[in-house]
Protein backbone atom coordinates (compact mmCIF):
# COMPACT_ATOMS: atom_id res chain seq x y z
CA UNK A 1 0.00 0.00 0.00
CA UNK A 2 1.41 3.91 -0.93
CA UNK A 3 1.70 6.07 2.51
CA UNK A 4 2.25 9.29 2.24
CA UNK A 5 5.87 10.87 3.72
CA UNK A 6 5.50 11.98 7.27
CA UNK A 7 7.03 14.02 9.82
CA UNK A 8 7.40 10.83 11.94
CA UNK A 9 9.55 9.41 9.93
CA UNK A 10 12.46 12.53 10.41
CA UNK A 11 14.94 10.98 12.45
CA UNK A 12 16.18 14.89 13.00
CA UNK A 13 19.40 15.22 11.11
CA UNK A 14 18.13 17.55 7.98
CA UNK A 15 20.01 16.10 5.07
CA UNK A 16 19.32 12.70 6.21
CA UNK A 17 15.63 13.37 6.13
CA UNK A 18 15.64 15.20 3.19
CA UNK A 19 17.38 12.14 1.49
CA UNK A 20 14.81 9.27 3.45
CA UNK A 21 12.25 11.66 1.74
CA UNK A 22 13.82 11.45 -1.93
CA UNK A 23 13.86 7.60 -1.19
CA UNK A 24 10.24 7.47 -0.81
CA UNK A 25 9.31 9.48 -4.08
CA UNK A 26 11.82 7.02 -5.89
CA UNK A 27 10.26 3.85 -4.42
CA UNK A 28 6.89 5.63 -5.74
CA UNK A 29 8.11 6.26 -8.66
CA UNK A 30 9.20 2.50 -9.48
CA UNK A 31 6.08 1.02 -8.45
CA UNK A 32 4.23 3.35 -10.28
CA UNK A 33 6.19 2.76 -13.51
CA UNK A 34 5.74 -1.18 -13.01
CA UNK A 35 1.94 -0.91 -12.88
CA UNK A 36 2.14 1.73 -15.52
CA UNK A 37 3.12 -0.78 -17.73
CA UNK A 38 5.91 1.64 -19.24
CA UNK A 39 7.95 -1.92 -20.70
CA UNK A 40 11.11 -3.31 -19.31
CA UNK A 41 13.01 0.13 -20.34
CA UNK A 42 11.39 2.43 -17.88
CA UNK A 43 11.08 0.00 -14.95
CA UNK A 44 15.04 -0.74 -15.46
CA UNK A 45 15.53 3.18 -15.53
CA UNK A 46 13.30 3.68 -12.50
CA UNK A 47 15.14 0.70 -10.88
CA UNK A 48 18.61 2.15 -11.82
CA UNK A 49 17.95 5.27 -10.60
CA UNK A 50 16.58 3.95 -7.32
CA UNK A 51 20.46 2.19 -6.93
CA UNK A 52 21.96 4.55 -7.58
CA UNK A 53 20.19 7.06 -4.71
CA UNK A 54 20.51 4.18 -2.21
CA UNK A 55 24.38 3.60 -2.73
CA UNK A 56 24.59 7.52 -2.39
CA UNK A 57 22.35 7.74 0.86
CA UNK A 58 23.99 4.63 2.17
CA UNK A 59 27.14 6.00 1.61
CA UNK A 60 26.67 9.18 3.60
CA UNK A 61 25.14 7.76 6.50
CA UNK A 62 27.45 5.39 6.73
CA UNK A 63 30.23 8.32 6.26
CA UNK A 64 28.47 9.81 9.10
CA UNK A 65 28.14 7.05 11.33
CA UNK A 66 32.27 6.81 10.74
CA UNK A 67 32.97 10.15 12.12
CA UNK A 68 30.79 10.18 15.28
CA UNK A 69 32.47 6.42 15.91
CA UNK A 70 29.15 4.82 15.85
CA UNK A 71 29.59 0.98 17.69
CA UNK A 72 26.86 -0.59 15.58
CA UNK A 73 27.93 0.57 12.63
CA UNK A 74 29.20 -2.70 10.85
CA UNK A 75 25.29 -4.20 12.11
CA UNK A 76 23.79 -1.16 10.38
CA UNK A 77 26.04 -1.31 7.45
CA UNK A 78 25.07 -5.25 6.90
CA UNK A 79 21.47 -3.96 6.95
CA UNK A 80 21.99 -2.06 4.09
CA UNK A 81 24.02 -4.71 2.11
CA UNK A 82 21.17 -6.78 2.04
CA UNK A 83 18.92 -4.37 1.03
CA UNK A 84 21.21 -3.68 -2.00
CA UNK A 85 21.17 -7.65 -2.35
CA UNK A 86 17.11 -8.13 -2.45
CA UNK A 87 17.27 -5.27 -4.90
CA UNK A 88 18.99 -6.71 -7.05
CA UNK A 89 17.18 -10.21 -6.68
CA UNK A 90 14.12 -7.87 -7.86
CA UNK A 91 15.53 -6.35 -10.59
CA UNK A 92 16.27 -10.05 -11.81
CA UNK A 93 12.73 -10.94 -11.54
CA UNK A 94 11.43 -8.18 -13.15
CA UNK A 95 13.61 -8.95 -16.28
CA UNK A 96 12.54 -12.72 -15.86
CA UNK A 97 8.85 -12.57 -15.90
CA UNK A 98 8.20 -8.85 -16.78
CA UNK A 99 6.51 -5.90 -14.64
CA UNK A 100 3.39 -7.19 -12.95
CA UNK A 101 1.03 -6.05 -9.83
CA UNK A 102 2.66 -8.76 -7.78
CA UNK A 103 6.12 -7.66 -8.67
CA UNK A 104 4.88 -3.54 -7.87
CA UNK A 105 3.58 -4.88 -4.33
CA UNK A 106 7.29 -6.73 -3.84
CA UNK A 107 8.54 -3.08 -5.27
CA UNK A 108 6.92 -1.48 -2.80
CA UNK A 109 7.94 -3.68 0.01
CA UNK A 110 10.85 -3.74 -0.73
CA UNK A 111 11.99 -0.12 -0.66
CA UNK A 112 9.08 2.13 1.25
CA UNK A 113 7.76 -0.28 3.71
CA UNK A 114 11.85 -0.98 4.00
CA UNK A 115 12.58 2.07 4.48
CA UNK A 116 10.37 2.65 6.97
CA UNK A 117 11.08 0.39 9.24
CA UNK A 118 14.84 0.76 8.86
CA UNK A 119 14.20 4.21 9.65
CA UNK A 120 12.25 3.44 13.18
CA UNK A 121 14.34 0.32 13.97
CA UNK A 122 18.19 1.50 13.27
CA UNK A 123 18.18 5.20 11.84
CA UNK A 124 16.76 6.24 14.80
CA UNK A 125 19.82 4.85 16.76
CA UNK A 126 22.83 6.14 15.04
CA UNK A 127 21.00 9.61 15.13
CA UNK A 128 20.61 9.81 18.50
CA UNK A 129 24.31 8.77 19.00
CA UNK A 130 25.48 11.28 16.66
CA UNK A 131 23.37 13.78 18.04
CA UNK A 132 24.53 13.02 21.39
CA UNK A 133 28.34 13.45 20.46
CA UNK A 134 27.63 16.42 18.50
CA UNK A 135 24.18 18.54 19.58
CA UNK A 136 24.73 20.33 16.58
CA UNK A 137 24.36 17.84 14.10
CA UNK A 138 20.94 18.54 13.10
CA UNK A 139 21.84 21.48 11.97
CA UNK A 140 21.57 22.23 8.00
CA UNK A 141 25.11 20.97 6.12
CA UNK A 142 26.46 19.35 9.26
CA UNK A 143 25.68 16.05 8.00
CA UNK A 144 28.60 15.75 5.21
CA UNK A 145 30.84 17.94 6.73
CA UNK A 146 30.86 16.23 10.14
FE1 LIG B 1 20.40 3.26 7.23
Amino acid sequence: MLKDWSDVYRIGIEEIDRQHQDFFMASHRLYQTILDGQGQQGVSESIEFLRGYAENHFSAEEGLMRAHAYPDLSDHVRQHVSFMRRLGKLEHDLRTFGPSRDLAERALELTQDWLIEHIADEDVLYALHVKSVTPDAAQPGSAASS
